[in-house]
């Protein structure tokens, strides 16, 4: 299917880009795609940025059938643009759709839509280190009806947004508050894919904690409340004695592309590394002990991000007295090398963005 490219009618000039809050800057395209039962997906385009209309029994609005990605494209220090595992997202994408009863997409089409946008809008990609350009691939239903189903429209959509650090902390360590209270997913939700809903679910939580001045959510399993699962935002590690731990994917866990990056990297850097159920008291055990000598999340809004304090059941510990680890650091260093095209990629994890209109001819 080719895609129809209709441009703004002004050159729109990106703002200064220093301070960046996270998402809230958008580029002036957006890459649009209707679903519709009988004729399945069509009319793909790249258009200027606006406002969706939604029929007010829009499936989403009632029932949240809504999926969504998280991706980057770098600015290299080559002046390369790079995009890192693009096809995992949409390879996710495509999981998380299977599970909301969402019809999938071509992976040739939605990589091809990304690269399309993306290269319209690269003048909006920050070229300084720790900066990027978030992509936001996102499907909801759209048919205005009340019964609970699923949706017989829909509509694909791909929105960007120049970005720095996702935390205000920066690179600088973040406070987990451990909730034994809510939880985020269970045995045979949605945990392992990314809905929309997850997230609204998370949101009580989460602002229970910033009341009580932490940055984000350590969530734990809902059966025995008792093993680490991940973080609001992000997936976590732990470095205990000389093993680098992640909690297995047991169902209720998101499968992070950084996260099996990182996974990948430690072996690559002839480190230890496993992934097992970890419980909360063994974390918490190890900060006291000192075994526990590091714990970072990783997620690409994030990337990697330093934990300095937890607080479980009325205590709060420090982890490596609070400051930014040197492992962290060194896969924080390796991953945006790789990502800004300062490492050679021997994964071949990057695609770097070439125009994709010349490729066409
Ligand atoms: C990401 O890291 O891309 C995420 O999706 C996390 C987010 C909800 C900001």
């Amino acid at each position: 299917m080719e895609i129809e490219v209709h441009l703004c009618a002004d050159k729109v000039k990106p703002p200064a880009l220093d301070k960046l809050a996270f998402g809230k800057v958008f580029t002036p395209h957006m890459f649009i795609m209707d679903y519709e039962a009988n004729r399945g997906w069509h009319s793909p385009r790249v258009i200027p940025f606006r406002k969706i209309e939604l029929h007010p029994a829009a499936i989403v609005l009632h029932y949240s059938q809504t999926i969504f990605e998280g991706l980057k494209a770098y600015h290299g220090v080559d002046g390369k643009i790079r995009l890192f595992r693009p096809w995992d997202n949409i390879a996710r994408l495509n999981r998380s759709a299977e599970r909301l009863c969402i019809p999938k997409v071509d992976p040739d089409l939605a990589l091809k839509a990304l690269k399309t946008l993306i290269w319209i809008d690269r003048d909006w990609i920050p070229k300084e280190k720790g900066s990027a350009l978030y992509i936001r691939p996102f499907i909801f239903g759209s048919e205005g009806a009340l019964g609970v189903k699923p949706s017989s429209e829909y509509l694909f959509v791909i929105i960007l947004c120049p970005v720095s650090a996702y935390y205000e902390e920066g690179f600088n360590p973040i406070s987990i508050y451990v909730t034994d209270r809510y939880v985020r997913a269970f045995p045979g939700g949605t945990g392992d894919v990314k809905a929309g809903g997850n997230y609204a679910a998370s949101l009580k939580a989460q602002e229970e904690a910033k009341t009580l001045g932490y940055t984000q959510i350590l969530w734990l399993d809902a059966v025995e409340r008792k093993y680490v699962e991940e973080v609001g935002t992000m997936n976590i590690f732990f470095y205990i004695e000389d093993k680098l731990v992640t909690p297995e994917l047991t169902g209720s866990i998101l499968p992070g592309i950084t996260r099996d990056s990182l996974l990948k990297l430690a072996t690559h850097l002839g480190l230890k590394a496993m992934e097992r159920r970890i419980s909360i008291d063994e974390v918490i055990e190890g900060a006291k002990s000192g075994a526990l000598s590091e714990c970072f999340g990783t997620g690409t809004a994030a990337v990697i991000s330093p934990v300095g304090k937890i607080y479980y059941k009325g205590e709060e510990v420090l982890i490596n007295n609070g400051e930014t680890g040197p492992l962290a650091k060194r896969f924080f260093d390796y991953l945006t090398g790789l990502q800004y095209g300062e490492i050679d990629d021997e994964f071949q994890w990057t695609v770097v963005l070439e125009d994709p209109f010349r490729q066409s001819q």
